[in-house]
């Protein structure tokens, strides 16, 4: 089975951390953001995808290979401009088969495809749409079936008189080629808004799902996405690293302090005497916390230093950070990469430091 990746969105909403790092590579637990994708698509039978990259594709490249590692074929496709979600699939429309799997490169699901193929194929389908339940479906494509799972309407980023339903589309999509018949070339189209209209009554239908789904575009959702891989609330690979007690300590790292589960300690962390990391902490590689730091509910990626005495808590320190004692960093705060933050410093209230930044000993309080 072929697929589509989308991936050619900015990830401006999840900058400082997008700022280096193109979004679908942005690591999340122990791999790629993509890379949960990939395996999840490959446990559905998909050995061959493409990437529609605009924003950084070589850097994309450069982390994914070809695909082996994941047991499937990559390629990567850039558009020469953004063509929006449906010019980007008709860009790549030489490269596709007579059925083919799409899907938005932003979500973390598990979601059983295997059974929305299966539906796809019984209804005889143009387009199936997986379908979640969501709280507020206002930044989403709402949709409302009928009896036969037919969509009876779509709507995009509805307005507030437009919702009555919640649920919307999740971003996984069974097609066959010929709705490419419907979209234009050599311009930018969106398919929610100029081809899932057309389908109405034309071969549309919804595939809904109790599975978990996460759009996970901003910094809370980064979190959130975090912390659900380590608790297990997602079927997932690091599920198997985790274990009965949802703790991975690295044999390399050194931990003199405490970790405390969920959490995930990689190569190389060092966790000095007095400090704790967890519950829900994940450290990437060589990350050292000093003497009676505290981390918690947060994210630190490789090579970051935290002084002693230094409290991270509901925050996301990007990779080569260099914390000073007894600095805060709290409350929705995202450091992008290489940040210095001097001593005694407060970092809260949802700020962001760009890559590079460096903040002196005690200049920031809340
Ligand atoms: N190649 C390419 N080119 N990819 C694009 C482009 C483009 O011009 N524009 C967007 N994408 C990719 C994004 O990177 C993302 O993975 C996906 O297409 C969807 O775009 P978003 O910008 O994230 O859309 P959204 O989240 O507001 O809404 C979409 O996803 C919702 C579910 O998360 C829609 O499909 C909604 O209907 C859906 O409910
Ligand atoms: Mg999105």
């Amino acid at each position: 089975m072929q697929a589509v990746i989308l991936v050619g969105g900015e990830g401006t909403r999840l900058r400082p951390l997008t700022s280096t790092v193109p979004k679908p590579v942005v690591p999340l637990v122990d791999r790629p953001f993509i890379a949960y994708m990939l395996q999840w698509l490959a446990g559905h039978g998909v050995d061959d995808v493409i990437m529609s990259c605009g924003f950084l594709a070589s850097g994309v490249r450069n982390v994914l290979g070809d695909g082996s590692r994941y047991g499937l074929r990559l390629r990567f496709v850039e558009e020469p401009d953004p063509r929006g979600t449906a010019g980007a699939l008709k860009y790549a429309e030489p490269m596709l088969e007579e059925r083919f799997l799409m899907l938005n490169g932003d979500v973390l699901t598990d979601i059983d495809l295997t059974a929305q193929i299966a539906q796809h194929e019984r209804t005889g389908a143009k387009a199936t749409l997986a379908l979640v339940p969501v709280p507020d479906p206002s930044a989403y494509g709402v949709v409302r079936l009928d009896d036969d799972r037919g969509v009876l309407d779509f709507v995009e980023k509805p307005s507030p008189d437009q919702i009555d339903t919640n649920l919307i589309s999740a971003g996984a999509y069974v097609l066959e080629r010929e709705i490419l018949d419907l979209v234009p070339a050599e311009r930018k189209v969106s398919i929610e808004r100029e081809v899932w209209p057309l389908l109405v009554g034309d071969g549309l239908y919804g595939c809904p799902s109790e599975s978990y789904w996460l759009d996970i575009g901003t910094p809370e959702r980064y979190l959130k996405a975090t912390f659900d891989i380590i608790e297990g609330n997602v079927r997932t690979p690091v599920l198997e690293r985790l274990g009965d007690d949802y703790l991975v300590v690295d044999e390399t790292a050194q931990v003199r302090g405490r970790a405390v589960p969920p959490a995930m300690l990689q190569r190389g962390v060092r966790v000095a005497e007095g400090a704790h990391a967890g519950s829900l902490a994940v450290l990437g590689e060589g990350v050292s916390l000093g003497e009676g730091a505290v981390v918690e509910r947060a994210v630190v990626l490789d090579g970051t230093e935290i002084g002693a005495d230094c409290t991270l808590r509901d925050c996301i320190v990007a990779a080569g950070c260099r914390i000073g004692e007894r600095t805060q960093i709290l409350e929705g705060a995202v450091l992008g990469e290489g940040v210095t933050i001097g001593a005694e410093n407060v970092i809260a209230g949802g700020a962001r430091i760009f890559p590079g930044v460096s903040i002196p000993d005690g200049a920031i309080r809340f």
